[in-house]
């Protein structure tokens, strides 16, 4: 087992990484709780066992689940079962599950304690670490939220040889964005230490920017193209399976703007196809199109700020050239 920790003065907690970190679970627990409402899903296969009364609220599945009505649920049977505020919450699941739950964690009473237990890869190594909480709207993805640090993370490597294959991916997407965040031959690492080598980068980072004022921002990296290719939509691709594209095209428009040489570009090549993962964006795409959306004001074409490796390491950087960005998308096509 690897124990790490987020840095937060006060509200510094634990990670622990490893296969059967699970029945950690009674050890992190903040003292005197003597409840713990269980928030979960019925198709992740991993029963906790809090060690002190418990019960278990299953939410449902996939994004149309992480919405406020899931929020008042959670809460209304919270309250009906008598769950106080030195009570815990314990999320066990993916992004999903511990978005919303440790949502409905920071409002409910104003606030109990949250402790996560991850169960997918990207919850792992990126949802469930640094305290962003939140739910959909119809108006967007993650637009109702709060920072709301959990208490402990538990990151059971064991759970994660249920995960359907493409979740798995899902999270091997994210994890290649580590690999350029200072994170130094991970792809060599049995996956503990990967995992625990990409929450330590993640701990770091929002231990320095809890609320995302600077730094925090490098977590993006490879996610403008990303975003916008999950936008672009219909075309059948997972976050994370965006997002390794999107290193890519990070890549390509950092050597067009002289901040990297080829090598480091054939580095993210060698890194992405290390992971089986996509590397070109699908075919039919429109450069135009899928630049305009790089930008919120889709009329503002010109000037978007990307996060781009560099001679200091990966930050944001202002591009204002169109020519630049639509270059950098032929070299992913
Ligand atoms: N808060 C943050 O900082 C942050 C960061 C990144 C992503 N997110 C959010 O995370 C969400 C995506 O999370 P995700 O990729 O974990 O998806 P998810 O939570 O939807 O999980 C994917 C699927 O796997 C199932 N599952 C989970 N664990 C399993 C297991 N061990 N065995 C078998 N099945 C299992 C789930 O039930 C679900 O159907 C998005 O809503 C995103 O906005 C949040
Ligand atoms: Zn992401």
């Amino acid at each position: 087992m690897i124990q790490l920790e987020v840095p937060l003065a006060d509200r510094s907690y634990p990670v622990l990484v490893g296969a059967g970190v699970r029945h950690q679970l009674s050890r992190v627990l903040p003292a005197g709780a003597a409840r713990v409402a269980v928030v979960t899903q019925a198709s992740i296969p991993v029963p906790v066992d809090p060690g002190v009364e418990h019960r278990v609220f299953v939410m449902g599945e996939g994004e149309e689940a992480k919405d406020l009505s899931t929020v008042e649920d959670l809460c209304r049977q919270w309250a009906r079962w008598g769950l106080t505020r030195a009570d815990v919450v314990v999320a066990v699941g993916g992004g999903v599950v511990t978005d919303t739950a440790g949502f409905a964690a920071a409002v409910y009473h104003r606030g109990v304690a949250v402790v996560h237990v991850a169960t997918t890869l990207l919850g792992q190594i990126d949802a469930a670490i640094g305290g962003k909480t939140g739910v959909n709207l119809t108006e967007g993805k993650n637009l109702v939220g709060s920072f709301w640090q959990p208490a402990a993370v538990l990151c059971d490597t064991e759970v994660l040889g249920s995960l359907p294959p493409r979740e798995y991916r899902n999270g091997l997407g994210e994890m290649a964005k580590y690999a350029f965040l200072g994170v130094d031959g991970l792809t060599d690492l049995p996956l503990d230490e990967a995992v625990a080598a990409c929450v330590r980068c993640k701990a770091d980072v929002v231990g320095s920017d809890e609320r995302e004022a600077g730094r925090r921002a490098i977590l993006n990296y490879g996610h403008t193209l990303g975003h916008a290719l999950e936008t672009a939509g219909s075309y059948d691709l997972r976050h994370g399976e965006a997002v390794a594209i999107g290193l890519i095209y990070a890549a390509e428009l950092a050597l067009r703007l002289g901040r990297i040489d080829e090598d480091r570009v054939a580095e993210h090549r060698r890194v992405v196809a290390g992971y089986d993962l996509p590397m070109r964006v699908p075919d039919g795409l429109d450069s135009d199109e899928v630049i305009s959306l790089f930008s919120r004001d889709k009329k503002a074409v010109s000037g978007v700020t990307f996060v781009l490796d560099g001679p200091q390491g990966v930050e944001p950087v202002r591009v204002e050239d169109p020519a630049i960005l639509r270059a950098a998308f032929d070299a992913v096509r």
